[in-house]
């Protein structure tokens, strides 16, 4: 089980690794991953300005930066091994400031122009020699800090995998053109890097065993890659597609199958003898070792499921494979980069916080702590305050713990969001949490137990309908569909094009309906991250569903409901309609905690309805200042 390059958490101006990158791989080696890869150093800035870790002797304290991340990682038994990379003509796509991506010169195999219309030129052959030389010379450094092994990118449309392919690879010199020809400039870099590190020290080669769109290579043609290459690597790391043509295949969304990749690497496992690791949507550990047992793979490796829960291979280890907090592939970790130049995990509070206090640590007094609320908030505040060693008694007003999160067990595609919760109900169990259900906690409750602490996780419940409804139209809710069975016509209006309303359409267009989905704003699901949106409105248009934007309901009659909309009032006819145009907090309940204890902390949806990155941290660090 191997830690997948996961980019850097605070890269300094000039490149080098700040020390919450650090902690931040440190955190994936003390979880127990075989190996764990820094990722991802530019070999040549010259020509690739992206905005990524940069090593060189030039920058005073750079190497001791990259060899504090190496010890880190090694002192938990974990090889450190880095990945080498150049983005070619996709120089800049990782730069915080877009605008500043064209200023950048851009170089590729060949001569063109970016479908963002930023203009490529082609690498001269003397380029190619100093890019080589390059990348032999950031492996040489990266062993001096200490790295044992290095990964050299090919894969996901980076410079390696432009050479390689044919779309990219226009060129008629000895670089391009047949296969043999399109894999000189990998081999060079390659045969360069074993130079300088010598025998012993492992190379391992990223590549996508399909680009997986039209004009690129396919499997077929990656087993051949990967037959050509092997003589020069000791791993084959088989990912798939293209950053920029399917973002969502090489970082596989919640809309596809776990595992997706695996099929590749065992299909290109056949054609070379060289040990093969697969990537892509792994985090559920009964599959992985399926997936080693059965000889489709020699190595799995996790991104996004190490940054969920870096612990995976120690609690595999422990038999404790149940506990995994499981990654819900939400993109987070992607989308803050971009916006707020941090590193955040949804279901993981302390990625970016690697040292602010985040780690679980006993407390020096045991206190009473009530916990009002078992939705994930509620939960994740009852296990950290218990893994603390406080007595903490969790009350839960309905008959089972989940909150919100119980909804999501009707989306195919959010199942593991209610797993979840599931996973937290039994981690609060064996963390020896008094859990009492159907319990509606007031104040009387609440001075009956006398905690020392309260923490207040009511939740939200859906906004009412603001409009004229006729009295025979009944508007449901998403719980009443997904929770309550409510029966379900075959033309629906969708009433807010939020996450919640998007989500729901896509389900019901799934499964055949004429799904209408109106929403006052002129976007959907603005309220979904950077990385996330794109993919889920592709599916809702793969789906049909009826998009009606700027569309503000009016009323809700028997034969569909009345939208004003900028070409005037439409009707959106229907048998159902479904109300999601926003959650507000249980304020009355949480209102009348507030003075049960000497520590009062209302938290998640109660505080204010968000998401479950900030419901998770607030609940996380409640627990954590008591
Ligand atoms: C936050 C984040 C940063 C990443 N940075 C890199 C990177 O710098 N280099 C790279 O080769 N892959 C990078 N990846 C891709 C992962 O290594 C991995 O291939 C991908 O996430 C699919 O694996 P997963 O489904 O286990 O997350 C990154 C992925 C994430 C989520």
């Amino acid at each position: 089980m191997c830690s997948a390059p996961l980019g850097a958490t605070d890269i300094l101006a000039d490149g080098t690794p700040g020390p919450r990158t650090l902690g931040f791989y440190e955190m994936r080696a003390k979880g127990g991953a075989a190996a764990v890869t820094v990722s991802e150093l530019v070999v040549h800035p010259d020509t690739d300005g992206s905005q990524m870790l940069k090593l060189s002797l030039a920058t005073p304290g750079q190497l001791g930066a990259f060899a504090y991340v190496a010890d880190a990682i090694k002192r938990h038994g974990a090889i450190a091994s880095i990945e080498l990379s150049h983005s070619g003509q996709y120089a800049g796509t990782y730069m915080v400031d877009k605008k500043k991506k064209g200023a950048l010169c851009q170089y590729g195999p060949s001569d063109g122009v970016r479908p963002d219309g930023l203009p490529v030129k082609a690498l001269t052959h003397e380029q190619i020699a100093d890019i080589v030389a390059a990348y032999a010379n950031a492996a040489a450094l990266a062993k001096r800090a200490g790295f044992e092994m290095v990964m050299v990118h090919a894969g996901h449309g980076w410079l390696i995998n432009q050479f390689i392919s044919p779309y990219f690879n226009k060129r008629d010199d000895e670089y391009g053109g047949s296969l043999e020809n399109r894999v000189r400039f990998a081999r060079e870099i390659l045969s360069a890097v074993r130079e300088e590190v010598g025998p012993g020290f492992p190379i391992e080669l990223r590549m996508s065993g399909s680009e997986l769109f039209d004009g690129g290579y396919d499997l077929e043609e990656g087993c051949r890659i990967a037959a050509a290459l092997e003589d020069l690597v000791d791993i084959i790391h088989v990912s798939a597609g293209s950053y920029q043509f399917g973002f969502s295949i090489t970082h596989p969304s919640m809309f596809r199958e776990h595992g997706c990749n695996v099929y590749l690497a065992a299909e290109i496992k056949k054609h070379v003898s060289v040990p093969v690791a697969t990537v892509g949507g792994l985090s559920d550990p009964a599959q992985m070792e399926e997936i080693i047992a059965s000889g489709q793979a020699d190595i799995v490796v996790m991104g996004r499921a190490l940054l969920a829960d870096p612990e995976i291979p120690a609690k595999v280890m422990a038999n404790r494979g149940d506990e995994v907090i499981k990654c819900l592939r939400c993109f987070v970790c992607m989308a803050e980069r971009p916006v707020t130049q941090t590193r955040r995990c949804a279901v993981n509070p302390r990625i970016g916080r690697e040292f602010e206090g985040m780690a679980i640590a006993p407390t020096a007094e045991r206190k009473r702590v009530l916990v009002v609320g078992g939705g994930i908030a509620g939960m994740v505040a009852a296990w950290v305050a218990a893994k603390r060693g406080h007595e903490v008694i969790l009350c839960e007003a309905t008959g089972e713990l989940g909150g919100i999160l119980r909804t999501e067990q009707a989306l195919p595609f959010k199942i593991d969001m209610y797993n979840l919760g599931r996973t937290y109900a039994l981690l609060c169990e064996r963390a020896g949490v008094d859990i009492r259900m159907n319990t509606v906690v007031d104040a009387a409750y609440a001075e009956e137990v006398a905690a020392d602490a309260v923490i207040v996780a009511v939740g939200s419940e859906p906004m009412d309908l603001p409009i004229p409804v006729d009295p025979d139209v009944n508007v449901l809710t998403v719980e009443d569909l997904y929770l309550d069975g409510a029966e379900v016509g075959e033309e629906l209006v969708v009433i807010g094009g939020g996450l919640t309303g998007c989500e729901c359409a896509l389900l019901y267009a799934r499964q055949g309906k004429t799904v209408h989905l109106a929403e006052m704003r002129d976007g959907l699901a603005i309220d979904a991250n950077i990385r996330q949106r794109p993919i889920l409105l592709a599916e809702l248009e793969q789906a049909g569903v009826d998009e009606v934007l700027c569309a503000r309901a009016q009323r809700v009659d028997k034969d569909g409901v009345v939208v004003e909309t900028p070409d005037g009032e439409r009707v959106l006819t229907c048998d159902t309609v479904v109300c999601a145009i926003g959650q507000r907090s249980r304020r009355a309940a949480a209102d009348v905690l507030l003075d049960a204890a000497p520590f009062v902390r209302v938290i998640g949806d109660a505080r204010r309805p968000a998401n479950i990155t900030t419901a998770v941290y607030e609940a996380w660090h409640a627990a954590m200042d008591i």
